[in-house]
């Protein structure tokens, strides 16, 4: 799909919680070693929740932040959409919370598309101002996987992690050829692979019981190794997909911002793809896999650093539990 109206993104924000765990630290409890994590994940250390806090409250952080940094106040947004698929609870949304949190009564929602959350989000928020119905929307990317996670599944435990971001989409007072805003995206969902990623119990379709939390229904299982195939190929064929919707190649794409799960699957797409290491965000060493969080955080690191510029052209590409994908193609643009 493509779009023609221009959307700037006003502002940003992101948080993490303050505990680090690191290699080292798993290797107490799991049969794991730092070298295995850090030469099969790339990741060294990354951040876990602690008492008191949720998903919830890590979004309202980084939404605060965003709000902020767009130069607006809470009343002034008038949509909130937050992608998570660890929420605070079933019932109700964890964007009820967040929206409360952060002083605001508009329409608020959670979008669960796992890692690919926040990339649907972009498409949807900026759909919503490009018909007319909002002007100011926060998008947020906010996990708390660690509180779903198995202790003792390795598969899962070193690579999962907490954090969140957040941005505000408003339209671009720019409306010339190269104002910013989203040039293609491309959303997927092959729901008959959803049992690679999932959490079967707590569900309608398997409540809990004293059984099924004895079998860890609570817990996250994943065949990672299945996924690792079957992301590769749907993130190259995504972005390819994008870039064609614009008519551009791999060439013209200033930043590249992949999910951040695991940092030999961003070597095997940006290989495929042909987009140099230095044109991509990989910040999965200090972070971790954080599934909807894991782009804005990339994207707030390469704003820190200075790496993101208005007119770049930003490619956004995340997949997960769905299976789903999404990439999004940006011209940036804060203004
Ligand atoms: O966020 C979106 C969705 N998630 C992902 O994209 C995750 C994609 N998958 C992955 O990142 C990787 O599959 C993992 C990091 C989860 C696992 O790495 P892998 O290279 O695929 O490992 P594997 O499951 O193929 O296992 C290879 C070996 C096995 O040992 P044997 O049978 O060869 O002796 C495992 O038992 O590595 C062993 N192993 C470990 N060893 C030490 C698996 N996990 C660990 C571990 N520490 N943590």
């Amino acid at each position: 799909m493509s779009a023609t109206s221009s959307i700037a993104v006003a502002g940003w924000g992101s948080y993490v919680p303050e505990r680090v765990v690191t290699n080292a630290e798993l290797e107490l409890t799991l049969d794991t070693s730092d070298q295995w994590i850090t030469e099969r994940t790339g990741i060294r250390e990354r951040h876990w929740v602690g008492p008191g806090e949720s998903t919830a409250t890590i979004a309202i952080e980084a939404g605060a932040g965003a709000v902020k940094d767009a130069g607006l106040t809470p009343s002034d947004i008038d949509l909130v959409i937050v992608a998570t698929t660890t929420p605070d609870q079933l019932i109700p949304s964890t964007a009820s919370f967040v929206a409360d949190g952060l002083g605001m009564t508009c329409g608020s929602f959670d979008l669960n598309a796992a890692c690919a959350g926040f990339a649907y989000s972009v498409v949807v928020g900026g759909s919503m101002i490009a018909a007319g119905g909002s002007k100011n929307v926060l998008v947020i990317g906010a996990e708390t996987l660690s509180r779903f996670i198995n202790p003792e599944d390795r598969g899962t435990a070193i690579i999962f992690a907490d954090g969140a971001g957040a941005a505000v989409l408003r339209a671009s007072e720019d409306k010339g050829s190269e104002a910013p805003g989203l040039l293609s995206w491309d959303l997927g969902c092959d729901g008959s692979l959803a049992s690679l990623i999932e959490v079967r119990g707590g569900g309608s379709r398997s409540p809990f019981t004293a059984d099924s939390l004895m079998a860890g229904d609570q817990f996250i299982r994943m065949q990672g190794n299945e996924v690792f195939r079957r992301a590769v190929r749907a993130v190259v064929d995504s972005a390819t997909n994008v870039l064609n919707g614009a008519g551009l190649t791999a060439a013209d794409v200033d930043l590249f911002v992949p999910h951040q799960a695991n940092v030999r699957i961003v070597d095997a797409v940006n290989s495929r793809l042909g987009i140099p290491m230095e044109k991509t965000v990989v910040n999965i060493d200090r972070f971790g896999n954080t599934s909807a969080a894991s782009i804005p955080l990339a994207i707030v690191d390469a704003i820190e650093a200075g790496r993101l510029h208005d007119g770049d052209l930003v490619l956004l590409s995340g997949f997960g539990a769905g299976m789903t994908w999404a990439s999004v193609l940006m011209r940036w643009g804060s203004r």
